[in-house]
């Protein structure tokens, strides 16, 4: 099976976690695209979506799903979205798509996070994948040397030779060469540096489920 396949079999898994009636979390990448797409199909059956970026909103939108404002909703039952790594434990790094901040507000909406994920993105420990962080443009070299100092080497990320301007209307920093040993005391750390929008580890924010697509069909880790 191809990874896009098995995105595909992930995307379709997620519907199981869908409330009748219901307004669903939506996360931002490619494999919560194949669950938008899924998501479709019982579009009469739900009441919305609370989506977690412009991508996201306009393929919602496109298929005719209405798409809540997170302030119009008090709690949300399930989140739905995928990740860059995930570990045993449940822990993430996200916003490979730049979404992360927005990610993580509806994840801490919702009472439930499912991750949807192929096979390649399960780790024994984070920090292979390099670590997103949204940041305020004015602090970037400064964080930037707040990670030297931990051993990581951060490199604002570029769309179209400049820097990328997310949702939010700031940077994105990407990461190598971090050991994330303790995923919650990391994320609590870097949080408090001013400056820092968003980091991408995602622990205090965890999934609860996360659903593998794997050669041998959909494997359900809790
Ligand atoms: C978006 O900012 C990310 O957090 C995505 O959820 C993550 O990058 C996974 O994306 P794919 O499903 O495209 O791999």
């Amino acid at each position: 099976m191809t990874q896009d396949e098995l995105k595909t079999l992930v995307g379709q898994a997620a519907l199981h976690y869908v409330e009748a009636g219901s307004i669903v979390g939506v996360g931002t990448g490619s494999t919560v695209n194949k669950f938008i797409d899924a998501l479709a199909t019982m579009k009469d059956r739900i009441a919305g979506a609370v989506s977690s970026s412009v991508a996201s909103t306009e393929r919602l939108q496109a298929l005719g799903i209405k798409v809540f404002d997170a302030t119009e909703v008090d709690e949300l039952g399930v989140y739905i979205d995928g990740a860059d790594e995930i570990d045993h434990a449940g822990h993430m790094v996200k916003g490979g798509g730049a979404a992360l901040t927005r990610e993580k507000i509806v994840a801490a909406q919702s009472r439930k996070f499912v991750c949807i994920a192929d096979e390649s993105k399960l780790v024994q420990a984070l920090g292979h994948f390099p670590l997103p962080v949204e940041v305020i443009p004015m602090a970037a070299k400064r964080i930037a040397r707040q990670f030297a100092a931990m051993g990581g080497t951060a490199t604002v990320r570029l769309k179209n030779g400049a820097p990328l301007v997310t949702d939010n209307g700031q940077h994105i920093l990407d990461v190598t060469g971090l050991k994330i040993t303790d995923p919650l005391a990391f994320e609590s750390q870097v949080n408090q540096w001013p400056g820092v929008v968003t980091v991408g580890v995602f622990a205090h924010q965890k999934a609860q489920v996360c659903l593998l697509g794997t050669t041998d069909g959909v494997k359900t880790l809790t």
